[in-house]
């Protein structure tokens, strides 16, 4: 392993922290296999939870990292996850750009602090499946004036453990102040929307 992929990783684990109990909890209480995640970075951590991730990013960094192919294998063999078993792929790649994806053939797509994923990926999420999105650039507000999408359960986050949680939806996705949404709107601010309840992330199924 290069030494540059290692001091990558480390510093992205240091900045979020260990995202593998957030994905465990999705993996938990959906069947997902395939996985998309634009604007990754260097955020390994669903490829320690699902069999094939494809990530996705701009960066110069982030290419180099995944461009490692050997050295991202060790450190998903040092997390215990079985690198046969376990297959990833980068695009160097705007994804807001038209991807080399087959569309439709993904079951989950991830969006986490990365911009309007949702606006750009769906296309490549087959309908059943689902939108893993934080609220944090907006991108959570966009799926939720989006057609295509419903609300299935969101991601709650206490002490570090993550849930899955499909009851008493309404109480989500409600503005904190009574302003109208729309994708102009969240265009000019590129921000997420103040909420009353907030919690870690959403999910949202695709069903149109
Ligand atoms: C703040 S980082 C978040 C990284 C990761 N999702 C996480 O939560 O740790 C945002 C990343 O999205 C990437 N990004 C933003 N817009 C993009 C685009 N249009 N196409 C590809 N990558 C993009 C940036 O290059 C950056 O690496």
């Amino acid at each position: 392993m290069l030494d540059r992929t290692r001091k990558l990783w480390e510093t992205q684990d240091r900045a979020v922290g260990d995202r593998r109990p957030l994905f465990a909890a999705v993996a938990q209480g959906l069947d997902v296999s395939a996985v998309l995640y634009p604007g990754s970075y260097v955020d390994l951590a669903p490829s320690f939870v699902f069999p094939s991730v494809t990530y996705v990013d701009v960066d110069r960094r982030a290419n180099q990292f995944f461009s490692d192919e050997e050295g991202v294998r060790a450190l998903l063999a040092e997390r215990g996850a079985d690198p046969g078993r376990h297959t990833f792929r980068f695009l160097h790649a705007d994804y807001q750009e038209p991807l080399a994806l087959e569309e439709r053939s993904f079951d989950l797509v991830v969006s986490l602090y990365a911009g309007f994923v949702s606006e750009h990926c769906t296309r490549y999420l087959r309908p059943g499946g689902h939108l893993l999105v934080n609220a944090s650039h907006g991108d959570a507000a966009m799926a939720s004036i989006d057609d295509r999408y419903r609300l299935a359960g969101v991601v709650r986050s206490r002490d570090g453990r993550y849930r899955l949680d499909g009851s008493g939806l309404e109480r989500y996705l409600v503005p904190k102040r009574d302003v109208e949404i729309t994708r102009e709107s969240l265009h000019r601010s590129g921000r997420g929307v103040a909420y009353t309840t907030s919690p870690f992330a959403y999910l949202f199924e695709r069903v149109g």
